[in-house]
């Protein structure tokens, strides 16, 4: 299929630096993942128009902190009601570039469009203290001040919200970016660039550079002009990220891999946990850092709860995102269908049982959802984040087992807890260790709660009002004001 119309009329295949459209001789295909179809040539860019674009956030930096929260705020709100505006048109480029289907692209539209108008609330409330000074005469006030210019690398699953993510707060509190987004999804990026540009943001406030991830990335985290580094993606590459902010002492935020424990206790409503199930493990083809990893089903329930959700994953249509009645599209690559093949595999040999589903072709685009079940701990599908459509039940005996197996992991992002009894849960939910926990509930994204995790799962938060925190330093003035 070719792009769509209202797609195609979003399709910017320059950089944006310093509120101008930046060509460059090198350039790189982005393709369909459906088709392989290559939907446009992007600028790999050289050093210096990276440089360029991080001296064009540096020199936008004082203007923009100055203008009044209420003009930043109309901003975020003008970029908001334009990605709106324009939301069948992006939906669209959103499953040209990534593969999901049409109504979850849409989905994430609305999503990504609600980080802008909740930080377009929040730009207004940023607010400081007076704290009672010891001595009569003095005052203590404490500011928020905007971090400075901020490099926000985003990844290709959620090409849209992870970006607004950032960037709402950021221009929310007077913060300039350069913002990297992944080489398999840059159009959106590039699309919302545009939609500042039509709305006058002033030049160097918004800049995207593209191209190659390791090389532009590992410029701008060098970068000292860059005061904060977000970046939303693997824990290796986090961790170096991070590694380098320390060395120089500046702030980074990292939302890194997760490894979900999907808990279902023998007293929980099995429609809710089936209901659930789909969502957590299936939005985007199970390539989401807060997909459920894995299954943790208590014992008495746990041949009804597979044997349902097994019947209802099998149901699922596989195919191109565009076309009616898909809920799976093509995962990004070949490399990630490659992976979701060795961890089956890896499980399948050691011992695992196929519920339902067959493994693809070796040099296939889609990978159908697949249930396994009797995984141990010793398999690489209990220990990695598949990003795939698999499901991975391992039975266990009582609470305690139920909650030592949901922390037998590094990561510490999200947990999922299905059951009736309220002190139950309650007691479940306080010994999970994780950033975000949906009890009875399989999706807990929502610009108005703060995401993130703990242990290898990432640093700070993003979303809500504590998503403000990491773009400001606070800022302690000691007022004499008599003598
Ligand atoms: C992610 O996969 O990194 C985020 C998904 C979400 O915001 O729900």
């Amino acid at each position: 299929m070719s792009l769509d119309p209202a797609a195609r009329a979003l399709v910017r295949s320059d950089c944006y630096i310093d509120g101008a459209w930046v060509a460059s001789a090198a350039r790189f295909a982005v393709t369909d993942p459906a088709t392989d179809l290559v939907l446009a040539e992007v600028p790999d860019l050289d050093a210096a128009a990276v440089e360029r674009a991080i001296a064009a956030a540096t020199a936008a930096f004082p203007a923009w902190r100055a203008r009044s929260a209420y003009d930043r705020a109309a901003v975020l709100a003008g970029m908001a009601a334009r990605m709106r505006q324009e939301k069948d048109g992006l939906a669209a480029l959103i499953t040209a570039e990534n593969g999901k289907p049409l109504a979850e692209a849409a989905g994430e539209v609305a999503y990504a469009a609600s980080f802008l108008e909740w930080f377009a609330g929040e730009a207004v409330r940023v607010y400081g203290e007076t704290v009672p000074a010891s001595s009569v005469g003095q005052r203590i006030e404490v500011q928020r001040a905007p971090v400075g210019p901020c490099a926000l690398i985003t990844p290709w699953n959620f090409p849209a919200a992870m970006l607004t993510r950032k960037l709402g707060p950021a221009l929310a509190v007077g913060c300039t970016v350069v913002c990297k987004p992944a080489e398999a999804t840059p159009l959106t990026t590039l699309a919302l660039a545009g939609f500042a540009h039509d709305l006058g943001v002033p030049p160097g406030v918004i800049n995207v550079v593209t191209g190659d991830g390791a090389r532009i990335g590992g410029q701008l985290v060098g970068s000292l002009a860059m005061r904060k580094v977000s970046f939303t993606g693997s824990t290796a590459v986090g961790r170096s990220i991070a590694r380098v902010c320390a060395e120089t002492t500046r702030r980074v935020s990292l939302e890194l891999g997760g490894n979900a424990p999907f808990v279902v206790l023998d007293d929980a409503d099995l429609d809710r946990a089936l209901a659930g199930a789909l969502v957590a493990k299936f939005r985007n083809a199970g390539q989401s850092c807060v997909a459920a990893n894995r299954f943790i089903v208590q014992r008495p329930v746990a041949q009804a709860f597979t044997d349902r959700l097994a019947a209802a994953a099998a149901a699922l249509v596989v195919g191109d995102g565009r076309a009616p009645g898909v809920s799976i599209g093509p995962l990004v690559d070949r490399r990630a269908v490659a992976k979701v093949r060795r961890l089956v595999e890896d499980a399948l040999a050691r011992g695992a049982r196929l519920v339902t589903g067959t493994l693809p072709a070796d040099d296939a685009r889609w990978i159908g959802p697949i249930v396994l079940a009797e995984i141990t701990g010793e398999m690489a599908v209990w220990r990695e984040e598949i990003f795939g459509p698999v499901v991975a039940i391992r039975a266990c005996d009582g609470d305690d087992e139920a909650i030592a197996l949901a922390n037998d992991t590094d990561a510490g992002l999200v947990a999922y807890v299905f059951g009736r009894d309220p002190g139950r849960l309650r007691r479940v939910t306080a010994a999970l260790e994780v950033g975000m926990v949906g009890v009875n509930e399989g999706l807990v994204s929502t610009a108005q709660a703060p995401f993130g995790g703990i242990k290898a799962s990432g640093l700070g938060r993003e979303g809500s009002h504590h998503g403000l925190e990491d773009y400001t330093d606070l800022k302690y003035v000691m007022e004499r004001v008599a003598w």
